[in-house]
C-alpha cells in the first residue's frame, strides 16, 4: 500500500487470530521467512497461515545475505508458483527477513501487498513498522529499496521467548531510541534500566510506547521528507562505527546505543540537553553496548572518519545529525566529522565520561 499502515495489532498469542486481523486479498499467502525461524515458530505460523492456501519461500537471514540476489531468489520462487495480483506475502521473522520480503512485494506485479509478523524486538518495534523497505549494496547500506507500506503488521511477544541476549538488547537500544526522540515520559521509565530490562527481559510496555512514537511519526512524514528523519537519532555514528569495521559484530543496537550516547554528549553541548543527564545516559548507553567486550576494540579515528565521510556521500553531503534539547524533543543540527569523532572518543575511551 502506498501510504501508512493501519496501526500494528499486538498481544500475546495474537498471531493465532493472524487469520481475523487483518482484511486480505483474494489470493494465495507467499510466506517469506527463514530457516531458523521456522524451526523455532514454523508450526505457529502455519496454522495461523491455515485459513488461506500458502506457499513458502525461505530466505538465507543473515545481514550478508540481504542482497539484490537474495531478493531474486523470493521474485523466482513466486514466479514459479505463478504469482497473481490478488496474491500477497506475509514477511515472518527478524529485519532482514521484513526488508526482503517488503522489496519484493512492492516489485511483484509493480507491487502486492504484504503483511509483517515480525519476531524479533527491533523488527517489532522498527524494522517492521513504516514501509521502508530494501536490500544493502557492497558500497551502501540500505541504498536500495522502495517505500512501499504493509496492509498490517501483527506485534506477538510471545516469540521473544527464543531470541538471543544480545538480539534482544540490540531490540532495546532501538525501543530507547523512539522513546528518546518521541516519548519523554517512557524514555524517562526506561532510564537507568538497560540491564535490567534485558535481563528480565521486560521490555514489553516500552515496545508499545516505541511502536506508538513510530507509526505517529511515520503518520506525519510517510516518505521521509523531514519530520522522519528524527528517528536517525543516534544512526550517523552509529553506522559509522558499524561500517568502520573494527568492532567486526557490533550489533546494530549496540552501534546504535554507541551513537546514542555521542549524540546526547554533543546534544549538551550544542542543543541546550542539561548536562549532568546527558552524561549520566551516555555512559549507561556506552556501558550498556560494550557490555562483557574489550576495551581494545575501539575503532581508530581514521576508520571512524573514513565511515562517516563515505556516508555522507550516500547522502550528496547533506547529512544534518538528529540532537536532543531535551528527551522527546529532537533538534536538527549541523555536525562536523570532528566533532563526532571527538564526541566518540570519549564515549569509546574508558576515561572520557
Ligand atoms: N526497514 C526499516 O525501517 C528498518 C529499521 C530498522 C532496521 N532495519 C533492518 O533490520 C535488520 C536487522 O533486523 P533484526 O535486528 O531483526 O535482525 P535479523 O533479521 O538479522 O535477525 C537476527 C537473528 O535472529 C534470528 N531470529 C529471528 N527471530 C527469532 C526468534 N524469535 N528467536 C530466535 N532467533 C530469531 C534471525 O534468524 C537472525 O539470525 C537490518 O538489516 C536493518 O537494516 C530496517
Ligand atoms: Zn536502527
Amino acid at each position: 500500500v502506498n501510504g501508512p499502515s493501519p496501526p500494528a495489532v499486538v498481544g500475546s498469542g495474537r498471531v493465532r487470530a493472524l487469520g481475523t486481523a487483518f482484511e486480505y486479498p483474494e489470493g494465495r499467502a507467499f510466506l517469506v521467512s527463514s530457516p531458523g525461524v521456522m524451526d523455532l515458530h514454523g508450526a505457529a505460523i502455519r496454522s495461523a497461515l491455515s485459513f488461506r492456501s500458502f506457499v513458502e519461500i525461505l530466505v538465507d537471514d543473515r545481514e550478508i545475505a540481504k542482497t539484490l540476489r537474495g531478493v531474486e531468489g523470493i521474485l523466482e520462487a513466486a514466479i514459479a508458483s505463478e504469482v497473481r495480483r490478488d496474491d500477497f506475502v506475509v514477511a515472518f521473522g527478524g529485519g532482514v527477513v521484513s526488508d526482503m520480503a517488503g522489496f519484493a512485494a512492492s516489485v511483484l506485479l509493480r507491487g502486492i501487498r504484504w503483511y509483517g509478523v515480525p519476531t524479533t524486538l527491533l523488527a517489532m518495534a522498527d524494522a517492521a513498522i513504516g514501509g521502508k523497505t530494501g536490500v544493502d549494496h557492497p558500497a551502501a547500506k540500505n541504498q536500495i529499496g522502495t517505500f512501499h507500506f504493509p496492509s498490517g503488521v501483527l506485534v506477538d511477544p510471545d516469540f521473544l521467548e527464543t531470541l538471543p541476549e544480545r538480539a534482544y538488547r540490540s531490540g532495546l537500544a532501538e525501543i530507547y531510541k523512539a522513546l528518546l526522540v518521541g516519548d519523554a515520559e517512557g524514555a524517562e521509565e526506561m532510564r537507568g534500566r538497560l540491564e535490567e530490562l534485558a535481563r528480565l527481559r521486560g521490555a514489553r510496555r516500552a515496545l508499545l510506547r516505541a511502536i506508538a512514537v513510530k507509526e505517529r511519526i511515520v503518520r506525519e512524514d510517510p516518505f521521509e521528507s523531514d519530520r522522519r528523519r528524527v528517528l536517525n537519532f543516534g544512526h550517523t555514528l552509529g553506522h559509522a562505527l558499524e561500517t568502520a569495521g573494527a568492532y567486526r559484530d557490533l550489533a546494530h543496537g549496540e552501534a546504535v546505543a554507541l551513537g546514542m550516547a555521542a549524540a546526547l554528549l554533543l546534544s549538551s553541548e550544542r542543543s541546550g540537553y542539561p548536562e549532568p543527564d546527558a552524561r549520566a545516559q551516555a555512559a549507561e548507553l556506552s556501558r550498556f553496548a560494550r557490555a562483557g567486550r574489550a576495551p581494545e576494540l575501539c575503532p581508530s579515528r581514521d576508520a571512524i572518519r573514513a565511515a562517516l565521510r563515505r556516508d555522507k556521500k550516500n547522502t550528496a553531503g547533506r547529512a544534518p545529525a538528529v540532537l536532543l534539547s531535551r528527551p522527546g524533543a529532537p533538534v536538527i543540527a549541523d555536525i562536523s566529522d570532528e566533532e563526532w569523532l571527538d564526541a566518540a572518543e570519549r564515549i569509546l575511551l574508558p576515561t572520557g565520561l
